[in-house]
């Protein structure tokens, strides 16, 4: 086990460069199970996610080579039609794989991935799409056993509510069913994108990309292809919290900014000052962090993946802000940390109300999931002296080299073996 070890209170000046998308790279990956031709994805992140996708892609025969952060899928041989509990129970989008893996064979089994610390995460609205297309779907002994013996048909599949994978999941399942998919408020993210312009290159037919109602004509089987994973708009406004926090400033690099316009504007509402280029931006620090009120929504709106990072920000701002999560229903585990470093938060409900302090205080403190171990080391760069973040592999799941990243901005962080 590591820790992070952070001397903080000092300002941050210097140039991050972005990384392929963690929640891009999944879908991408998973993708390959629609053919049985060579897939070279390039750009894919060194995440512990990643390596368990890789687990179980080999696990259910693909062949995987690597070269940096080039990865060849070569899923031919798939052999295997289940994906096995100690898999799934490590990373819940691993039911990704079901789409493809009932395209492919006409049956997948899948572990049921159970919630996780944010949620309870169901899977009922993946498993009422591919219902719709014709799949016969049973809950045994904790896992999904999926069978379209003759085939996934298209279908309108209407949902109730944007749901990510569980638009992938479609995407991937209709990209060759025989005849047409029209999704119904699907879900608009980047990284929705990033699959539907995979498999178009993969040679399906899918039109409305980026928009909530998306066509998908299905085609009788899917090409090989060389595709570049796009960049993590979360890890990007990560560190562009991460300079004005500590009074300095971040040049974020390799990264459109509209992908991430609704936090680069939230950040502006809370006056930072945000310059745009083409390929990236800069977040400074001027005078002071305003107080602002945020609500977390699907995409376009504030993304639920940087509640954390931004409350950490209102943390040590002037006067009273607000933070609503609407997208999971127990998205608020670093609160307590964040309290325990002087943070003056109230929470009631799906709300908190954050009475801002002057500055952090170091503390030892303990990673709960991904986002929120993100907001603790945010705090810890803003505190001045020692604080230790127990329970690093969570954030090793959606960081990749975030100590050589943070200590080219000037930051005194080290990772320590426990
Ligand atoms: C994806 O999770 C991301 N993960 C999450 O990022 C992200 O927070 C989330 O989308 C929302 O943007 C990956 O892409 C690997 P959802 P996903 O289905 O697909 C409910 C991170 O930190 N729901 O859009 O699981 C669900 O409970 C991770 O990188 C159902 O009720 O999210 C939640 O309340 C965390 N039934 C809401 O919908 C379903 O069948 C949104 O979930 C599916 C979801």
């Amino acid at each position: 086990m590591y820790k992070l070890e952070i001397n903080g209170g000092k300002p941050l000046k210097g140039k991050v460069q972005i990384s392929g998308a963690k929640n891009a790279a999944l879908p991408l990956m998973a993708a390959c199970l629609c053919t049985d031709k060579e897939i070279n994805l390039s750009n894919v992140p060194k995440l512990s996610d990643i390596a368990t996708m890789n687990d179980l892609l080999s696990y259910l025969g693909a062949e995987i080579s690597q070269s940096g952060n080039g990865f060849k899928f070569s899923t031919k041989n798939i052999k295997e039609v289940r994906a096995p509990y100690d898999i799934v129970k490590k990373m819940r989008a691993s039911v990704i794989v079901l789409g493809g893996l009932l395209a492919r064979n006409g049956y997948a089994e899948i572990s049921l991935p159970g919630g996780c610390a944010i949620g309870l995460r169901p899977i009922n609205l993946h498993l009422m799409a591919l219902e719709k297309m014709g799949a016969e779907i049973d809950l045994d002994s904790g896992y999904v056993k999926a069978s379209a013996k003759n085939g996934l048909k298209g279908a309108v599949i209407d949902f109730p509510i944007v749901s990510v994978g569980a638009t992938e999941n479609t995407l991937i399942a209709a990209a060759t069913a025989k005849g047409t998919t029209i999704i119904k408020n699907a879900a608009r993210e980047p990284e929705i994108v990033d699959l539907a312009n995979l498999l178009n290159a993969m040679g399906a037919k899918i039109s409305g990309i980026g928009e909530s109602e998306i066509t998908i004509e299905g085609v009788s089987s899917l090409n090989g292809c060389t595709y570049s994973v796009m960049p993590d708009r979360i890890e990007a406004g990560t560190y562009a919290v991460a300079g004005p926090i500590t009074g300095g400033e971040t040049e974020i690099e390799g990264i459109n900014p509209s992908l991430l316009e609704s936090t680069l504007q939230t950040l502006e509402k809370m006056g930072v000052k945000v310059t745009r280029k083409q390929n990236g931006f800069t977040t400074a620090f001027d005078g002071k962090i305003l107080p602002a009120s945020v609500q977390t929504e699907v995409y376009p709106g504030f993304p639920t993946d940087m509640q954390a990072q931004i409350t950490a920000l209102m943390c040590v701002g002037a006067g009273t802000s607000f933070m609503q999560e609407n997208i999971f229903e127990n998205r608020f585990m670093h609160i307590p940390e964040l309290i325990r470093m002087g943070a003056n938060i109230n929470i009631s409900g799906h709300t908190l109300e954050i009475k801002g302090v002057s500055q952090f205080k170091a503390a030892e403190v303990m990673a709960t999931d991904l986002r929120a171990s993100s907001s603790l080391i945010l705090a810890g760069l803003n505190a001045a002296g020692k604080t230790s973040i127990h329970r690093l592999y969570h954030l090793d799941r959606g960081y990749e080299n975030l100590e050589e990243k943070l200590q080219a901005c000037g930051a005194d962080v080290a990772r320590i073996k426990e």
